[in-house]
């Protein structure tokens, strides 16, 4: 007798568990917002690669083996290039994400994210064209919405600033990843 309570106590823990799972999630999957958020950080993310000093470089290779047995030569490569300096800055972008807001346009009713402060340090001139939408959890979760993007496709990201590409908002959120859609499909409005 004892057992089967303490089973169904488990049962309940469980299922109560599992129910804050699903309420989270719904949350916090919201497609639009992470499409916004990925235009955002790619955009935050060229932005800090433009302004790096590129005569700064940094030796990669020298310990991998090639067919004969011998280790490679380390090579030179500019900073922008090197794996760990687009990770970091990749972290940096994410963290950049606490000063973005999210807002509706208040003359099309579509969803927007918002540097309150451009990266000049001026209040955004559009502040006053965008309805803001109050949300405790705001500043965290875009963050939030950067980091799964960058978990999942840090490898992929890293390659198109490795061969130097451009417009890549267009060709990682929309083509590769599909997290934006094809630019010909208009968003819903949200109706308040
Ligand atoms: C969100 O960010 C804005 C601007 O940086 C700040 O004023 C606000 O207090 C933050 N909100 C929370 C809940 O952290
Ligand atoms: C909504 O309006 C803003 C500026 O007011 C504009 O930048 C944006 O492209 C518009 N979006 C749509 C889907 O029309």
């Amino acid at each position: 007798m004892l057992f089967k309570v303490l089973l169904f106590v488990f049962f309940l823990i469980f299922c109560s568990l599992n129910a804050q799972d699903v309420v989270r999630d719904v949350r916090l999957d919201n497609k639009e917002i992470k499409c916004l958020v990925c235009d955002a950080s790619i955009k935050e993310l060229t932005d800090l690669v433009t302004n790096t000093d590129k005569s700064q470089t940094v030796k990669i290779g020298g310990h991998r083996l090639d067919p004969q047995g011998n280790y490679d030569s380390p090579k030179s490569v500019s900073v922008v290039k090197s794996e760990i300096f687009l990770s970091e800055l990749m972290e940096a972008v994410c963290n950049k994400m606490d000063d973005y807001v999210r807002g509706l346009w208040k003359s099309n009713k579509t969803l927007t994210i918002l540097k309150m402060i451009t990266s000049d340090g001026q209040m955004n001139p559009h502040m006053s064209e965008v309805e803001f939408i109050q949300d405790d959890d705001l500043n965290k979760s875009l963050k939030y919405y950067c980091e799964i993007i960058v978990e999942e496709f840090e490898e992929n990201i890293i390659k198109y600033y490795q061969n130097e590409e451009k417009d890549i908002e267009t060709k990682f959120c929309i083509e590769e990843s599909h997290i934006c859609p094809p630019k010909s499909q208009t968003l819903p409005k949200i109706e308040l």
